[in-house]
This record gives C-alpha cells, sequence and structure tokens, in this order.
C-alpha cells in the first residue's frame, strides 16, 4: 500500500490519545492514522471503510493488536451500528479523512482517474451505481446540474452536450473516452490541469453521495461524542471544507443579532454542542507538501465536543438528482 497519511502530526495532536480512550477511524484507507494511533498511545481503535479492497490490510492491523484494534466494513451511515457492536455507546475521538486514497486513484480498474485509462467505474464500495451508468443514463438537466454544484464546472452545459451526443453513437465505458470528449468539447488543453478534473471529480462525488455521508457522519458524531471528544476532520476538496465548517459554525457560535441598529429583544440562549478553538483552517506544512504532493489540497479542522445537548438539525445540502433514477449495471 503506498497512500501516505495526511497531516499525521495534527491529526495524532488533535486526537485525545490516553490509555482506555476510544477512537473511530472512520476512514482506514491504507490504515495510516489506525496505525500511528496503535503504535503511539494505548487508546482503542475502531476503523471502518467501504472499500472492500482495504479489508486485507485491516486484518493484518487487527492480528498485530487483538484487543485494541476492529474493523467494520461499512459506509459512514454504518458508523453507530458498528460501535454498537462492540459494545461501545460513547467515544473520545472521531477522526475523517474524507475522499479517495493513492490505491483508488492509482488503480486504472477503479476508474478514478483520467490520467489512466480504464472503466468508468469510480465506486468506493465496488457495487451500485458506477459512473458509466450516470454518464449514459442521466439527461441533459441532472448531468448539468451534477457538474455544476459538485464540479463547480462553469462549462457544464457544455460538457453535458457533449456526453449526450457523444452517447446517441456509442455508450461511454471508460475513463479514457470520457475524458477525451471533454477535453475536445472545452477546446483542448489551455492549462496544466487537466480540462475533465472538474467532471470527474463531480461524478465521484456523485456516485458514492461523498457530501451526503459527510453530512450523516457530522451529524453522527454530534450525538456519539463524549464532552470533551473531539472531531477531526481532513478534507481535500472547497465543498467538503465547507460543509464542515459551517457545520461546526453553527454548532459554536451563536446566532448574529442582526442589525446594530435593530430594538435590543430577548435573546435566545445558546448552548454551544461544539467548541472551536482555533477556527483558522490548519494546512499542511510546505515540508509535507514537497514530500506529498498529493496533501496539497488538504484542510484540517478540529473540535470539540461541549456538555450541551446535540442540535441534532441536518446540515442543508444542495438539491441533486437522485442515484434512484439511475439503474446500476443496465
Ligand atoms: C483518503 S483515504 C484515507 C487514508 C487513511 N487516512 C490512511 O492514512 O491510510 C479515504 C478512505 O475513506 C474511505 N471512505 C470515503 N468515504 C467513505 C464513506 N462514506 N464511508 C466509509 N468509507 C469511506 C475510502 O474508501 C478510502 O479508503
Amino acid at each position: 500500500m503506498n497512500h501516505q497519511p495526511v497531516m499525521l502530526a495534527e491529526v495524532l495532536a488533535a486526537l485525545p490519545l490516553e490509555a482506555g480512550k476510544r477512537i473511530v477511524d472512520c476512514t482506514f484507507g491504507a490504515g495510516g492514522y489506525s496505525k500511528a494511533i496503535l503504535q503511539n498511545s494505548e487508546a482503542q481503535v475502531l476503523a471502518l471503510d467501504r472499500d472492500p479492497s482495504v479489508e486485507a490490510e485491516a486484518n493484518a492491523v487487527m492480528a498485530a493488536n487483538a484487543n485494541r484494534f476492529s474493523f467494520c466494513l461499512t459506509e459512514f451511515s454504518g458508523l453507530e451500528a458498528a460501535m454498537h457492536a462492540q459494545g461501545w455507546e460513547q467515544v473520545d475521538g472521531i477522526v475523517l479523512d474524507v475522499g479517495v486514497s493513492s490505491m483508488q486513484l492509482d488503480q486504472s480498474e477503479r476508474g478514478f482517474s483520467f490520467m489512466r485509462d480504464g472503466p468508468l467505474d469510480m465506486r468506493m464500495s465496488r457495487f451500485g451505481v458506477s459512473a458509466a451508468d450516470v454518464v449514459n443514463q442521466l439527461g441533459e438537466r441532472d448531468l448539468i446540474q451534477i457538474f455544476r454544484v459538485y464540479g463547480e464546472e462553469k462549462r457544464a452545459r457544455r460538457a453535458a452536450q457533449a456526453i449526450l451526443s457523444a452517447r446517441e453513437i456509442a455508450s461511454i465505458t471508460t475513463t479514457g473516452q470520457l475524458a477525451e470528449l471533454i477535453e475536445q468539447a472545452f477546446g483542448g488543453k489551455r492549462s496544466r490541469i487537466h480540462p475533465a478534473t472538474k467532471v470527474f471529480q463531480a461524478l465521484r462525488i456523485f456516485i458514492n453521495d461523498e457530501l451526503g455521508e459527510l453530512a450523516k457522519v457530522l451529524l453522527v458524531a454530534e450525538r456519539v461524542l463524549k464532552p470533551t471528544g473531539k472531531l477531526v476532520v481532513v478534507a481535500f476538496h472547497s465543498l467538503e471544507d465547507r460543509l464542515v465548517k459551517s457545520f461546526l459554525r453553527e454548532r459554536s457560535e451563536a446566532p448574529s443579532r442582526g442589525s446594530r441598529f435593530a430594538p435590543l429583544t430577548e435573546q435566545t440562549p445558546f448552548y454551544p454542542s461544539f467548541i472551536v478553538s482555533n477556527r483558522k483552517v490548519t494546512l499542511p506544512s510546505s515540508e509535507e507538501t514537497a514530500r506529498n504532493p498529493r496533501s496539497r489540497s488538504a484542510r484540517l479542522r478540529w473540535a470539540e465536543r461541549s456538555t450541551a445537548a446535540a442540535f441534532g438539525t441536518v446540515p442543508q445540502l444542495a438539491p441533486m438528482p437522485t442515484l434512484a433514477l439511475v439503474e446500476a449495471g443496465a
């Protein structure tokens, strides 16, 4: 496994790692965080991942740390069930390193990268609707919405129209085909960044419901973290980071009173469910980005759970076409 854990020292420093603490690593990947926690503390670790290809590594970690580590193959939405399965009601720390791993990006057969030709797949869990199902079945308006919102792609309409014309001739089944047709639709390469970057990002976020999953796990974290427990999140693009930032802001800052000229009214008391001591996002050091260029876009935020009740309100997300509109493997 060649995934280098991102901002590892910062993540370890943010987590409570005294003996007996219970930590959930929601994104096991190559096990970078889990292994470092096990090596540097006497904490207990429960790790999750939705990708079955990480199971062999997880089993090896389990064999070496039988009574301090366990693994559950599940999406974030299975976090509480996985905790209950080992008798945990609450935990002291939850860490998330959201996004794709180097193993997922580097294996052409996973279909995540426009740099490597392979099947247009992109499914982290290896089942369900693939990126090919989406590009071959959804209508123009839905594709535009996905590229605009999840890719922040200004040329979303042009990309969607190019896909619709291409698939009239033959289905789009490979990453190479999609990358090339988007490149042509956008008039070729004009910078070092591949023209299909945002379209690929949007499809990946859509078929893996990455923002929906993140919203769900933030909500669960608020419910299951003990008072003083820590939530630590490393995000890789602005959509994820914005969601984490606004979730933590809503839970830690009293809403503003509006205009200072407005008449004073009785304020409803505000009981923050999270305490954010460092509002600034933490970025990787220049030494880390030089050593591991993939860490470049990482952003870390962390917060401490207070003693107040959970807000329980679901973070708002942009409206999106439903995945149920798409038939898997049609
Ligand atoms: C960036 S990698 C984590 C790397 C890990 N921190 C390490 O150092 O080895 C992200 C992992 O999270 C998993 N993942 C992403 N979204 C998930 C979700 N909603 N539920 C469960 N696992 C998820 C991916 O399959 C991937 O293996």
